[in-house]
């Protein structure tokens, strides 16, 4: 059985990934009302990932004979100044996640808990695609600047990207 330490700890991460779905819906309304439909797309797709990674912890906690709990989530901004800007914003919210997962991956070894410990793996490599995703879309923004052609171009680009299952436990 999970302990009481572990299943709070997955619990707030369940909170954080919600939250990171949250504001990457509010990114896509952002992107809508820009019309960078490609970027809306690519972000609609992300706040799907993200609430794959809630359920995963979800389902943890419930097969490790825990409770979920649920708790508020925090409003996420609404207005970005540019594209780059929102892609900024979202490159400092992986990191963030990335030393939140750090954080639970510690108390797992603190705690001696093996199990949460391999569940956490998978997100700990998860955390390098989803920094690396991001930064090179920041860059690429950066690169072009206020080069319109060169914005549409990766609008166009980012909205090739297909949307996963809404809910998934691999
Ligand atoms: Fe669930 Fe984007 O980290």
């Amino acid at each position: 059985m999970i302990s009481q330490r572990m299943q709070n700890a997955l619990n707030e991460q369940i909170k954080h990934e919600l939250e990171s779905a949250y504001l990457y819906l509010s990114m896509v309304a952002y992107f809508r009302a820009e019309a960078f439909d490609g970027m809306a797309q690519w972000m609609t797709v992300q706040a799907q990932e993200e609430f794959t990674h809630a359920m995963k912890l979800f389902d943890y906690i419930d097969e490790s004979d825990g409770r979920v709990e649920l708790s508020a989530l925090a409003q996420p901004p609404k207005e970005w100044t540019s594209p780059l800007e929102a892609f900024q914003a979202a490159y400092q919210h992986e990191q963030f996640i990335t030393e939140k997962i750090d954080d639970l991956m510690k108390l797992a070894i603190e705690v001696k808990d093996h199990a949460a410990q391999i569940m956490l793996q998978w997100f700990v490599t998860e955390q390098i695609e989803e920094e690396s995703s991001v930064r090179k879309i920041v860059n690429l923004l950066a690169r072009v600047g206020d080069s319109g052609h060169g914005i549409v171009m990766i609008d166009r680009e980012l909205g090739k990207r297909i949307a996963v299952p809404a809910v998934s436990k691999e």
